[in-house]
């Protein structure tokens, strides 16, 4: 990124009528500006409740339905165009249509799929991601992120023999592992213990008056839907001495993290959690989970073993996603690619950081690499600072460019230095309040 070159403005008042007003003005021009969008709705709403099947893409007043994407830019049912910054919630690192990818996933299907055994492409799935991850000495596949943390935790609850869990507020985990706001009531009803994030007394004082209970910690290197707030390094270490020291499992969820370097967060932090889960980009592009960690721990799943632990699905080892994995891990998921990617996220953080107090903007940015989410700071209380989150999402999607309404933003390897000016630029225009 280009350093910022602007006058700084004083800082000012938010004046929540203002901030009503322009929201109100911005949501009418993108109802009419998107009148595609909203009878897709419409119909969908007869079949799926709400017309929705995946929460976290709702917003108000509607949702864009998207029908195409090139590179890293998508096209809305209405014809307009965007710059996608959101790149799938963080699982879109490859940018859209990777001929690459889809050349993968096209020879694995001409060799023929759903072949009733194992094939050649998950050990060259499994070994590639065993020689990344430090914890990794063996993995097990599942189909999503949330599988691969249930079946990891439970994993470390029949081991240990032990059935409380040490998981952190704010922290995500998938859908029935949510912990935003202390818990989702949709959430297996296993025994929390959900803490504050980054708190290291509360973690001690957990482990000190429950220690011999807990089976595992499971922690995000950094909460990412909670908000791309970073684990503090010392606050990471001591969950991994609090955990060693009371026989449970450190688990991390790199399901988000495992793109900042070639061994994920870990490799970065120089902590090596007993077992890792992972998802999203591994199976370029497809649905996709893996839980691994040390040999004995999941040689437990060795079914060859008497009392092995089972772990079942027909799609665990699904060779389009398999192959699709392999191919994105040897073309796009390098050390080189993912290190400039996280320069790239660190260089933009720093620029819309020094933007927002330039332009005396009500936001600011937290992230790590190029996972980040924009916060609101109107002074206004948490009403006054959604809106003015809604009111930005909505100016920013008028002017060309795509995050999630929640101020997420995940760059992928196609978002380039142009673009990113742009949105910088598109920026500075204001909201107007
Ligand atoms: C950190 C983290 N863990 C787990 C999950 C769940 O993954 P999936 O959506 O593939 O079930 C997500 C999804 O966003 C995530 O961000």
């Amino acid at each position: 990124m280009t350093p910022l070159h602007v006058t700084p403005k004083p800082a000012h008042r938010i004046d929540a009528a203002r901030v009503e007003a322009a929201y109100a003005a911005a949501r009418a021009a993108y109802v009419a500006r998107n009148p595609g969008s909203a009878a897709a709705l419409d119909r969908a709403r007869q079949v799926l409740p709400g017309g929705n099947t995946r929460s976290s893409l709702w917003s108000e007043p509607f949702p864009l339905c998207i029908e195409s994407g090139a590179g890293c830019r998508i096209r809305d049912v209405d014809g307009h165009e965007y710059v996608d910054l959101l790149g799938e919630f963080t699982a879109g690192i490859f940018g859209h249509s990777s001929p690459v990818l889809a050349r993968a996933v096209a020879d694995a299907h001409a060799r023929g799929i759903n072949l009733s055994s194992h094939t050649p492409y998950e050990v060259a799935l499994a070994e590639r991601l065993c020689a990344r991850f430090p914890s990794m000495d063996r993995v097990r596949f599942a189909n999503s992120g949330t599988e691969a943390n249930l079946m990891a935790v439970t994993a470390a609850r029949r081991i240990t023999g032990r059935d409380r869990i040490v998981v952190f507020n704010g922290g995500y985990h998938g859908g029935f592992l949510t912990f935003a706001g202390g818990g989702s009531p949709v959430n297996v009803p296993f025994d929390y213990a959900c803490l504050p994030y980054n708190d290291i007394a509360a973690a001690e004082a957990e482990f000190t008056a429950r220690g011999a209970e807990i089976a595992c910690i499971l922690v995000e290197p950094m909460l990412g839907a909670g908000g791309c707030i970073p684990g503090d390094p010392a606050f990471l270490q001591a969950l991994r001495r609090l955990a060693s020291a009371h026989g449970a499992y450190l688990i991390f969820d790199e399901v988000q993290t495992a793109r900042m370097s070639l061994g994920g967060a870990q490799a970065r932090l120089g902590i090596i959690p007993d077992m890792t889960t992972v998802g999203k980009f591994f199976g370029g592009g497809l649905a996709f989970g893996a839980f691994g960690g040390r040999a004995e721990i999941m040689d437990h799943f060795n079914p060859a073993r008497p009392g092995a632990l089972p772990h079942a699905g027909t799609f665990n080892n699904n060779s389009l996603t398999m192959a699709a994995g392999v191919a994105a891990i040897d073309t796009y998921l390098t050390a080189d690619a993912l290190e400039a990617l996280y320069a790239r996220g660190e260089a933009l953080r720093a620029t819309l950081t020094a933007l927002f107090a330039a332009r005396a903007l009500p936001f600011r940015v937290t992230g790590m690499g190029a996972i980040m989410n924009i916060h609101p700071d109107s002074g206004l209380g948490r009403a006054g600072d959604q809106k003015l989150l809604a009111l930005l999402h909505l100016t920013m999607q008028e002017r060309g460019y795509y995050f999630a309404a929640r101020g997420l933003m995940a760059l992928s390897f196609a978002v380039g230095e142009a673009e990113l000016a742009g949105f910088t630029a598109a920026l500075e225009q204001g909201i107007g309040v």
